[in-house]
């Protein structure tokens, strides 16, 4: 078995994988969401702490398998420098302790294998990663060859929620929020500017839309009516730049498989306008379970089994964080 942790950001969440079956033998994850709320985002030092009490709590839960583990997998990039340290502390504490070899795992590859938790993989896959910290589609061949074709130029779509909804005065994270907030909106109502829409690049920008959403806010001044539209407006631009990319992609790459994975991955909305995105090109949209599209261990535990059998393993004093390595 391999016991797998996820520290990158405001989830402390820990994970036993059979090795042999991929079988998720444990999973538990406390999420951070209310202590940073009142903030409207993440507190690295806040989160940092919290994930301090967090994870030997959690860790105390395993013992029972303590003497069956294989390896202890951790992710190391990317993330906030303050939250991953926390994780891959823990990690080479225990891999010293129990004398088994360390593996680092990249979050983002994490985000793929969400797909495939107690499944076979399924490649080749083009996937849709978004999330808070990323927007980007991916060619995925195998766990060794990923290659981005598009990403943000700026903040991420998940993180366009984030803003939005602390802009209404809505709470962190923002978008289970906004995608709420929205259903009883007019989506025509703001005819608010796809990004990029006249550029030939195959790229995202949300930090236009978010300033353009700031001034519809600050018009409507309280009034709840005007927000659920605003809310409905942005969700469905947000989503329609990305549609419009995607389709500029396929013309030049067919989908066979797609994937949306990542946090905002469980926007209905974003799901429902992917998914008309594909019929006409007859290819197969996979999601991840809801409870494994955001941030959690089961995923880092998914990638580590298929690690552990190449043997990418790290040294412990070689292995460090990287707060912003990308794939
Ligand atoms: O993957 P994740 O848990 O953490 C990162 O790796 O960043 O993604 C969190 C992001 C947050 O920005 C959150 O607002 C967004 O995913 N998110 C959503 C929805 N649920 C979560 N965005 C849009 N619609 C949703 N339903
Ligand atoms: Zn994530």
């Amino acid at each position: 078995m391999i016991l797998s942790i996820e520290s990158s950001c405001d989830d402390s969440a820990i994970s036993i994988t059979e090795i042999e079956t991929n079988k998720l033998l444990f999973h538990k994850k406390i999420s951070q969401e209310l202590e940073h709320s009142v903030y409207g985002g993440v507190v690295p030092e806040l989160a940092a702490r919290l994930h301090a009490e967090a994870l030997p709590k959690i860790l105390q839960e395993c013992e029972p398998y303590f003497k069956d583990l294989k390896a202890v997998a951790v992710t190391s990039t990317p993330g906030l420098a303050v939250t991953l340290v926390e994780g891959v502390t823990m990690a080479k504490a225990i891999a010293v302790a129990l004398n088994i070899p360390i593996i680092g795992v990249n979050h983002l590859v994490g985000h793929i294998y969400s797909l495939f938790i107690e499944k076979d993989t399924i490649f080749p896959l083009t996937v849709l990663l978004v999330s808070g910290g990323h927007t980007q589609v991916m060619e995925v061949k195998s766990l060794t060859d990923i290659k981005t074709v598009a990403k943000s130029m700026d903040d991420s779509f998940g993180e366009s929620f984030d803003k939005v909804a602390k802009m209404i005065g809505l709470g962190y994270p923002g978008g289970p929020l906004i995608q709420e907030l929205a259903k009883d909106g007019d989506r025509k109502k703001h005819n608010f500017t796809i990004p990029l829409s006249q550029s030939p690049l195959i790229a995202f920008s949300y930090s236009g839309l978010k300033n353009a959403v700031r001034l519809a806010v600050q018009k409507a001044d309280g009034d709840e009516t005007q927000y659920k539209d605003i809310a409905a407006s942005f969700e469905h631009i947000a989503t329609a730049h990305l549609t419009q990319k995607l389709k500029k992609y396929f013309k030049k790459v067919r989908p066979k498989t797609f994937a949306i994975v990542g946090g905002a991955s469980a926007n209905l909305y974003l799901r429902s306008q992917i998914q008309e995105l594909l019929k006409p090109h007859g290819a197969s949209l996979l999601l991840s379970e809801l409870k494994y599209c955001s941030d959690n261990a089961a995923m880092i535990g998914r990638v580590a089994v298929e690690m552990y059998k190449q043997g990418m393993f790290s040294s412990i004093e070689e292995l460090d964080i990287s707060p912003r390595s990308q794939l």
